[in-house]
């Protein structure tokens, strides 16, 4: 099977190290990949989103299956130019991903089917959000509607941040166009959670539970950024909850979505508050989680390339995943200043020393290689080092073992990655 790996982060690395053990690859590409994914597949300098450009090769090619990572590419409808052609598409068409294009759109749908979700309103006048936001209850969240690479969401517990928050989303257009229109909620308290699937429309497989760290800083502190880092499985929660909770949350989604004739094919990635009052959806992503993928795919036994094929397809026979017994953890270590403006080309020392640690993979998120052949740092998250162990504590303590080895200048990661679940687990 010939395929394409679309995108360059941590997320497609980890899929083509996954990608690239299947006894039914024959040729794998990566477009544009990183310094990292092309241990494992040819890289080709095609943007994420030049969907023309990326059509016009598989097209050549005559790619057997289109594996898609971002959410960009997903909701400008690449599967539907694709499919047009008759080319496969791992991943949803343009009118589903808008589950996660448009934060007005899929809360609709929570409330269409039921879905437990926060109380919102929506907001294309930016003088009538003033108003409500004045009136309202704080603390509230307020979201831009469109796609802002993760930082769209804001967290008001004040009238006056949330007015100047929707000065600065509405009217000077931070996010751009993303930002036209807002959803502004209630602010749920609660651990998150998030809860993937693979699916074609009607079946459901679930995949392993991973907790993500969103902000900056140890302690949960700082700004929210794409993940600094994720653990699998999640704590506390036994898989029969799991379920239960895919029955609430994701089911419905897929369910209502086949009822309206809007068949869901790909991963369904659900992010989770569990209140006092249950699960609580926050959001749903078209794609598979970063840094979530760095944490499940490594405790994956089976093949995963047979099932991306079975849901491009349309029909998934699988019935169920193998999975590791063991945990996995990854730790993200980022440019000097992310998730804010940073420096890149920066070389990345130490990298061969863990080339070979048994369980320790490293996945690289934002590098290149330069004119010397030396990988350099290329975006905000750089490597998400991650390490499987018999338990979390022992996978923690081999993916710091091999961050204490890797140095780049200004890198820094949080070191507090997974302390709250191994603190319950004693
Ligand atoms: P989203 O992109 O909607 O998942 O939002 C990003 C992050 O903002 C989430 O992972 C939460 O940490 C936070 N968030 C979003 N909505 C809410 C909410 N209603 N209550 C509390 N936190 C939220
Ligand atoms: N780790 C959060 C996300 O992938 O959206």
């Amino acid at each position: 099977m010939k395929v394409l790996l679309i995108g360059s982060g941590g997320r497609e690395h980890a899929l083509a190290w996954k990608i690239s053990q299947s006894p039914l690859l024959t040729k794998l590409y990566a477009a544009p990949g990183n310094a990292g994914i092309s241990q494992h597949a040819e890289c080709i300098s095609i943007a994420a989103d030049d969907i023309e450009g990326l059509l016009k090769f598989a097209a050549r090619e005559k790619i057997d299956l289109t594996v898609v990572g971002p959410e960009v590419p997903l909701v400008a409808g690449i599967w539907d130019q694709f499919h047009e052609i008759g080319l496969k598409v791992f991943g949803p068409t343009r009118d589903t991903a808008f589950i996660e294009g448009s934060k007005a759109f899929s809360k609709d749908l929570m409330t269409k089917y039921g879905i437990p979700t926060a109380a919102y309103e929506v907001f294309t006048s930016p003088k009538e959000a003033k108003h409500y936001v004045i009136e309202a209850d704080m603390p509230i969240v307020i979201k831009a509607d469109g796609l802002a690479a993760g930082k769209g969401v804001v967290i008001c517990d004040n009238a006056k941040d949330a007015v100047a928050t929707i000065t600065q989303i509405m009217e000077e257009k931070i996010f751009g166009e993303a930002g036209s229109k807002v959803v502004i909620e209630k602010k749920l308290e609660g651990e998150e959670l998030s809860v993937l699937v693979l699916t074609d429309g009607k079946k459901i497989i679930p995949l392993a539970s991973a907790r993500d760290h969103k902000r900056a800083y140890d302690h949960d502190r700082g700004p929210n950024t794409g993940g600094m880092g994720a653990f699998s499985p999640s704590f506390k929660i036994p898989e029969q909850q799991i379920g239960d909770m895919i029955d609430t949350t994701v089911r419905p989604m897929v369910d209502g979505l086949a009822q309206d004739r809007m068949f869901y094919r790909g991963v369904l990635y659900a992010g989770l508050m569990m209140t006092k009052e249950g699960p609580f959806v926050l959001e749903y992503n078209c794609r598979f989680g970063d840094p979530e993928t760095e944490v499940i795919l490594p405790r994956m036994k089976s093949d995963l390339l047979p099932v991306m094929m079975q849901i491009a397809q349309g029909k998934l026979t699988t019935e169920t995943l193998d999975w590791h017994d063991k945990s996995c953890i990854t730790i993200v270590m980022a440019s000097g200043g992310y998730p804010g403006s940073y420096q890149k080309g920066f070389p990345i020392h130490g990298l061969e020393s863990v080339k070979s640690t048994e369980d320790v993979f490293v996945f690289h998120a934002g590098t290149a290689s330069n004119e010397q052949k030396q990988i350099v740092t290329a975006g905000g998250r750089v490597l998400a080092i991650t390490a499987l162990g018999e338990n979390l504590k022992a996978a923690h303590d081999r993916a710091y073992q091999a961050i204490s080895n890797i140095h780049f200048e200004g890198g820094f990661c949080r070191r507090d990655i997974g302390h709250k679940a191994i603190e319950v687990l004693k």
